[in-house]
């Protein structure tokens, strides 16, 4: 049987691209027979999240926001990362395992160090924590500690799975057929765009949230980057942010009619307007469901520590075999 895992870092406001690439992936799996692994991956968030109110919010936001999603809690092992300590235990035996010239190659490092480089510190590892260095190891752990199969996760995280494959296979080779060798499953060739055309991402501020308000929504919208050409002259729907926006959430038919409309010279302002409303309509509910959530932290806490222990049921007996088989 498949199990599958994802999970969600609880470091910013819950945006477009964490629903596409992760939420609603995970959801749609969920309808086969499988069984899902999925969480709040909050020791993630400590990276880059201090303010320890801050923190607890982000993570109960993340919660609710996958829960107005639709997640199904009967069908689902829904938890809270931190409050899996299996996950630390093994990160440690994983770290010795893991060569360090594999994560020197990790996105987010090379991404750390190119942003000092610019900035023109002379260190070119200023600030950079091990636990930005190391988060490719957690993130393998994240996977490994339930023994997960298939991990659905944005294409921007598919070198993080390489890795994990790497781990659990130099593991598996150095000791003992423990690890599944998970499968990346990726929904989508094509980065979620951000409003200014790079890659959604917190960090670079160029979100469309997935529960402001309807102005806030409608905001954002207009504010995805075009070029100057005028209405009625043929738009290139190809090297396209808005239109590869509307792509990565809009179904077949919706796609191919405002690629006509592109081809056909719709102004920039009338698509925005298209991209918004059909946008609105699927976010609609899930803004109203998070709202009627918002009474039920007590109890939505309660289910994220029941869930914990069942998942522990699982993870505690796998930290054990790997203790044995690793001389512990
Ligand atoms: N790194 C992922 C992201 O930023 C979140 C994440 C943490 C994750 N651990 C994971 C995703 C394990 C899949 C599996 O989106």
């Amino acid at each position: 049987m498949k199990r599958i895992l994802t999970g969600i870092t609880p470091s910013g406001y819950p945006h477009l691209g964490n629903y596409i690439g992760a939420i609603k992936p995970s959801l749609d799996l969920l309808d086969e027979k499988c069984e899902s692994f999925l969480f709040i991956a909050d020791l993630h968030a400590l990276i880059k999240v201090w303010d320890t109110e801050r923190l607890n919010k982000l993570s109960m936001q993340i919660a609710k926001a996958w829960l107005a999603s639709g997640l199904n809690i009967e069908k689902t092992f829904f938890y809270r990362q931190s409050d899996i300590p299996e996950i630390t235990d093994l990160t440690w035996i994983l770290s010795c395992v893991t060569e360090k010239g594999l994560l020197n190659r990790s996105h987010a490092f090379k991404a750390a160090i190119d942003s000092n480089k610019e900035s023109g510190k002379k260190d070119h590892e200023e600030g950079i924590s091990m636990g930005l260095f190391s988060y490719p190891l957690l993130m393998a752990c994240d996977i490994l500690t339930p023994n997960a199969t298939h991990v659905p996760v944005g294409k921007d995280q598919q070198q993080h799975l390489e890795i994990t494959r790497d781990i659990a296979q130099k593991f598996n080779s150095r000791y003992q057929e423990i690890f599944n060798i998970p499968e990346p499953v990726i929904s989508s060739d094509k980065l979620v765009l951000g409003i200014d055309g790079r890659k959604m991402s917190k960090s670079y501020n160029n979100i469309i949230p997935l529960l402001g308000t309807d102005e806030e929504l409608k905001n954002s919208v207009l504010k995805i980057v075009t070029n100057s050409q005028k209405p009625g002259e043929k738009k290139d729907w190809r090297e396209n942010t808005l239109f590869s926006i509307y792509s990565s959430f809009a179904d077949e038919k919706q796609i191919e009619e405002l690629k006509n409309k592109f081809e056909e010279g719709i102004g920039w302002g009338d698509a925005k307007l298209i991209v918004y409303e059909d946008l609105n309509k699927i976010l609609s509910p899930i803004k109203d469901r998070f709202e009627s959530l918002q009474s039920q932290e007590k109890n939505i806490e309660d289910m994220l520590q029941e869930n914990a222990k069942k998942v522990r049921k699982i993870t505690v007996p796998l930290i054990e075999r790997v203790k044995l088989a690793v001389g512990l």
